[in-house]
């Protein structure tokens, strides 16, 4: 974008200013910020003008959700903010079954997905088909959806959950089976808390498989007294070794209300980004794995989206399948 054509030099300067005050505590440089303090006001404005909402994930990098979202939070959250935005137009800064959920629940809404790339490995690991051929095997047992799955396999599902939610969703089935796909570690890790029997998929997150053992061990000597909070889409052997493991909100709930001064986020690094501009009184250790789909978008494809989409970015759903989905999103929104 020719930035100087649409702004002023005191505007795109002063934006740059809005920018690093946020961005510096994740080390960009004023000079970074000014580089795209231009597209962030051009998004802006034309958000405005189209009436369109910005939802993003945690996991998005912090130019995107400090520079133009307008809402950030957890799987469960986007998609209620994507069931009661008033805006027309939703632009969906994380990954396809996020912006697939959106249009799911507001189908007269234009739902948005910047990258085309934007997919995730969990989400991918299964189709409909596998999910038709796991009820025949196991009939009459219920299947619960991580809602990290395509519509067409929310479609085949009882009900859908998310990291906030699993344990909550498959106890309130009377049968002691219960289907859980696609994630193989999430499986175990409700098997360890639940007396139901867990039947699970093979799916796998590429980002929370990479955590071990060791690394957790390494940071708990080096700096004693840190609390360990692990997303349970990690290996059981590291949600054993945690302070508090659940969904992305719930970890930075307990850090935001936890009185220890030091803590390990072992998931994505855009949550412990997004830890170090908003809890900067607090420290934030070790390592954090990046997620190559989340990381797709950026401010460029939001502008473009925003301005012309091409079509393969405006997600579809079949209505047929958009409607058997929606019933197993309805079931997970109405459990309290
Ligand atoms: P939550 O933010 O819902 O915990 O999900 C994490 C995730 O991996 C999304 O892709
Ligand atoms: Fe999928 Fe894992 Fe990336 Fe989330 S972090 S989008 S589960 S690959």
């Amino acid at each position: 974008m020719e930035k100087s054509s649409f702004y002023s030099e005191e505007e795109i300067k002063k934006e740059a200013k809005r920018l690093y005050e946020k961005l510096k505590k994740v080390k960009f440089s004023l000079d970074e910020c000014y580089s795209f303090a231009a597209l962030t006001l051009e998004i802006n404005k034309l958000k405005k003008e189209k009436n369109a909402v910005i939802l993003a994930h945690s996991y998005q990098t912090p130019d995107i959700i400090y520079g133009v979202a307008d809402f950030v939070g957890d799987s469960l959250e986007l998609s209620r903010q994507a069931s009661e935005t008033k805006a027309e137009t939703i632009v969906f800064a994380g990954v396809k079954f996020m912006a697939e959920t959106a249009k799911i629940l507001s189908p007269k809404k234009t739902v948005l997905l910047p990258s085309l790339e934007a997919g995730c490995s969990l989400s991918e690991s299964i189709t409909g088909e596998d999910v038709r051929k796991l009820k025949a095997e196991n009939p009459g047992v219920p299947v619960v959806c991580y809602v990290n799955t395509s519509a067409e396999v929310k479609a085949e599902c009882n009900a859908c959950c998310t990291s906030a939610n699993a344990l909550k969703v498959i106890e309130s089935f009377k049968e002691n089976k219960i289907i859980f796909l696609p994630d193989k570690l999430m499986a175990k890790n409700i098997q360890n808390k639940t007396k139901k029997k867990i039947i699970f998929w093979d799916g796998l997150c590429v980002v929370h498989k990479e955590f071990n053992v060791k690394q957790i061990e390494e940071i708990k000597e080096k700096y004693p007294g840190t609390k360990i909070l692990v997303h349970t889409e990690c290996n059981p052997s590291v949600v054993e070794l945690a302070d508090f493991s659940g969904g992305t909100s719930g970890m930075i709930n307990y850090a935001k209300t936890n009185k220890a001064e030091s803590f390990m986020m072992v998931t994505e690094c855009g949550l412990s980004d997004r830890m170090k501009v908003e809890l900067m009184q607090k420290k934030f250790v070790g390592t954090c794995e990046l997620c190559p789909y989340m990381k797709k978008n950026t401010l460029e494809l939001i502008l473009q989206v925003l301005r012309k989409p091409e079509e393969k970015q405006i997600i579809e759903v079949k209505e047929e399948i958009r409607l058997k989905a929606k019933k197993a999103i309805d079931y997970m929104m109405e459990i309290k």
